[in-house]
């Protein structure tokens, strides 16, 4: 049994995560916490609220983040920033909105308070930009010592999402990313783009999903239908669920295959601003402080997917 905190910038990706973190009996999600990234925090925190409602788990608290990056970017956009020609993340997800609303503490408040009095080590996965942590991290350096792993999806050890050189969620607040790559966590996993990139649904698997015909699973391929469309690789008739690869790692950690490297992240570089540094051969001679995800089983990831939305 995994005990766990979400901490999400939801968008349609995050959603899956959410609904397989939320429905898995061998997780217990004690919370999710939102922060700005695919959207403003006030629609990821709308977004996370409707789908917990959505899977009958209004039960997990939900606790609004924080709204701008840890550190502005110094830089104009780059040249080669992507901007997806139609929005890649719904604004407000086709969900019923939840009776329940936000918690009163702030996300990064709840983040310290939790770990501080935790009696059984906690699994932290932020699977949007590091803000939240990052601020949580500075404010009590030793709650680090109450997380047992912290599964991160983001970082890139080949080519970027947000630009060539960088992924979205890295990107957007790299500060913070350097924060928490080096704050001490024992364990810290990245799932990097390398790995998501192929824990990929297709059209017709969302065919699949939907024919399951529980909540999680038809709201899933409707998201998931959605995101195929707005993906810059739509081409491929299928799209990347990011986030929903960690969670899977949580129920199988075989699903992705990952290598003890260093990590470190690009804080003023302009070309490579927020590209996660990866010393694929330990030619740095810095210890590696990350387990880092290369790459993934398709099959199993769809298997784990489906299975855990069957419910
Ligand atoms: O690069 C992919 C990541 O950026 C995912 O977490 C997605 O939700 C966006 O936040
Ligand atoms: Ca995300």
């Amino acid at each position: 049994m995994r005990r766990i905190i979400l901490d999400v910038d939801t968008g349609n990706d995050d959603a899956v995560a959410i609904m397989m973190a939320g429905l898995h009996p061998e997780i217990t999600l004690l919370g999710c916490t939102t922060v700005a990234g695919n959207l403003p925090v006030a629609n990821t925190t709308e977004n996370t609220l409707r789908v917990l409602h959505h899977i009958g788990r209004s039960d997990v608290p939900v606790f609004r983040g924080l709204a701008s990056p840890f550190a502005p970017h110094p830089f104009p956009t780059p040249a080669d920033f992507v901007s997806s020609a139609t929005p890649v993340h719904q604004e407000e997800l086709e969900l019923l909105p939840s009776p329940v609303g936000v918690q009163p503490h702030t996300a990064v408040e709840w983040l310290v308070e939790t770990l501080r009095n935790a009696t059984e080590k906690i699994t932290l996965v932020p699977v949007g930009p590091l803000t939240n942590i990052a601020a949580a991290v500075t404010l009590a350096p030793e709650i680090v010592d109450a997380v047992d792993e912290i599964v991160i999806m983001g970082g890139s050890a080949s080519h970027g999402n947000e630009t060539s050189q960088a992924e979205f969620n890295i990107f957007e607040d790299p500060v913070a990313a350097h924060v928490v790559v080096n704050a001490g966590f024992d364990r810290l996993t990245l799932v990097t783009l390398d790995a998501t990139r192929k824990a990929r649904v297709s059209a017709a698997q969302c065919r699949e999903l939907e024919a399951l015909g529980t909540p999680g699973a038809t709201a899933t391929a409707q998201i998931l239908d959605y995101y195929i469309r707005g993906n810059s690789d739509k081409a491929l008739g299928s799209a990347a669920v990011h986030d929903a690869l960690c969670i899977a790692y949580l129920l199988d950690p075989s699903v992705i295959e990952t290598a003890r490297l260093h990590v470190g992240v690009d804080t003023v570089g302009f070309h490579t601003y927020g590209r996660t540094l990866i010393d694929l051969t330990g030619i740095g001679g810095t210890a590696p402080n990350a387990s880092v995800a290369l790459g993934a089983d398709s099959a199993k990831f769809f298997d784990l997917l489906r299975s855990t939305l069957a419910a």
